[in-house]
């Protein structure tokens, strides 16, 4: 066991607050990783909040951060993939009982005894897990991802969640040329949402409340942008969407959003406000629309969705920080606030002792 540097919340209504966390040495299976840049996903907030207290009730202290690229420092000896000064990368997961129907079919994200990267039983030195707000992280081979090379570090560490979560519905629901496709919400998940629909070749509608991210959408990517408050312009699209994918944190109105889709369209939420959301029975009848929900991505498909945006150039917008920013960075994601998303520079731990 070595300790490592982190940012930790004590309770639910504590700031996050430097602090060091245990760390186990590298298995023989294990990869040892410095974390470069760790992304802030909108779940750390809601999870360090005790937002989501009836689905995954808070364990404190509690390290977030799950999306995390870096450089492995060490490896056990029966590590195959990665070697001392390679890249690699770790998402929300670090482990599953690889044994049921989801982990044989490469679907780890659906294992019922997963693990995911904080805040879940920590089977080598009890406790939950602790994640990406450090300085190390020790995590088996198979959850351990290859980071293409020619891509910008710290737009790269935002794809392990928020760019796996929007790329994986997507491939699920056939986004391709040809298709119209809605976002909801331009933030961390909604603006990679945009970029990979955008690569798909698929037509590209987003729906911001926030006018002044009108200039931005179309740059990301959409060819058209719906300001959600404005009734007209909402109407005009009604019946017309193959597929929307609704990434919005808070509680809005989804109906409004069903009545977009053509017939037998679908609309996948991301999103995961922690209040349930009202669905109108004849929303979903009319058109024999459906809806549905989409967690992440499993690991096969992570690496593919890397390898895509290696090929296509693609990384998150990204808002460098130190960790000494982390809490002011939470009260701005609170106000949409975020272009497109933060992310941490964990050389700004050094300073801390
Ligand atoms: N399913 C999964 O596996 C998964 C994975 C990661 C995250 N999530 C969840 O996805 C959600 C989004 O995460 P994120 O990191 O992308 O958050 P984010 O960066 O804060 O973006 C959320 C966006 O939602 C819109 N929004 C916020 N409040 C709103 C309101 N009251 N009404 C309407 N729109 C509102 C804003 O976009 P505009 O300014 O454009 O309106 C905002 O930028 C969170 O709930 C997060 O927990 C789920
Ligand atoms: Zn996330
Ligand atoms: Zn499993």
């Amino acid at each position: 066991m070595y300790n490592a540097k982190a940012y930790s919340a004590a309770s639910k209504e504590s700031p996050l607050a430097f602090t060091t966390i245990p760390r186990r040495e590298p298995t023989e299976s294990d990869v040892q990783i410095e974390i470069l840049f760790c992304g802030i996903c909108h779940s750390d907030l809601h999870q360090v909040r005790d937002e989501w207290s009836e689905v995954m009730p808070t364990v404190y202290p509690c390290v977030p951060g799950h999306e995390i690229v870096g450089r492995v420092t060490k490896v056990g000896s029966a590590v195959t993939g990665f070697k001392p000064g390679d890249l690699a990368a770790v998402g929300c997961m670090v482990d599953s009982d690889r044994t049921c129907p989801e982990c044989q079919a490469g679907q780890e994200q659906f294992c019922p005894n997963f693990i995911l990267t904080y805040n879940f039983p920590d089977k080598h030195l009890g406790g939950v897990t602790y994640g990406g707000y450090s300085d190390s992280i020790v995590v088996d081979q198979k959850f351990v991802l290859q980071v293409p090379n020619n891509l910008d570090l710290a737009g790269v560490a935002p794809l392990l969640c928020a760019g796996i979560t929007t790329y994986s519905p997507m491939r699920h629901w056939g986004v391709t040329k040809g298709k119209k496709v809605g976002i909801v919400g331009l933030g961390g998940l909604g603006h990679m949402g945009v970029k990979f629909a955008h690569a798909l070749g698929a037509h590209v509608v987003v729906f911001s409340t926030s006018p002044n991210k009108k200039e931005d959408a179309l740059r990301l990517g959409a060819d058209e942008v719906v300001i959600s408050r404005n009734a007209d312009e909402m109407e005009k699209q009604t019946g017309s969407f193959d597929f929307i994918l609704d990434a919005v944190s808070a509680d809005h109105d989804i109906n409004a959003y069903i009545n977009l889709l053509r017939r037998d369209g679908n609309l996948t939420l991301v999103g995961a406000p922690n209040k349930p959301l009202a669905v109108a029975a004849f929303a979903l009848i009319m058109g024999r629309r459906s809806l549905s929900g989409s967690p992440i991505g499993g690991i096969a498909e992570t690496q593919e969705m890397l390898n895509f945006c290696g090929e296509h150039g693609i990384t998150a917008d990204v808002e460098v920080l130190p960790i000494q920013k982390v809490n002011e960075a939470y009260e701005r994601l609170l106000k949409s606030d975020v272009k497109y998303r933060f992310s941490i520079d964990m050389a700004s731990l050094k300073s801390e002792q």
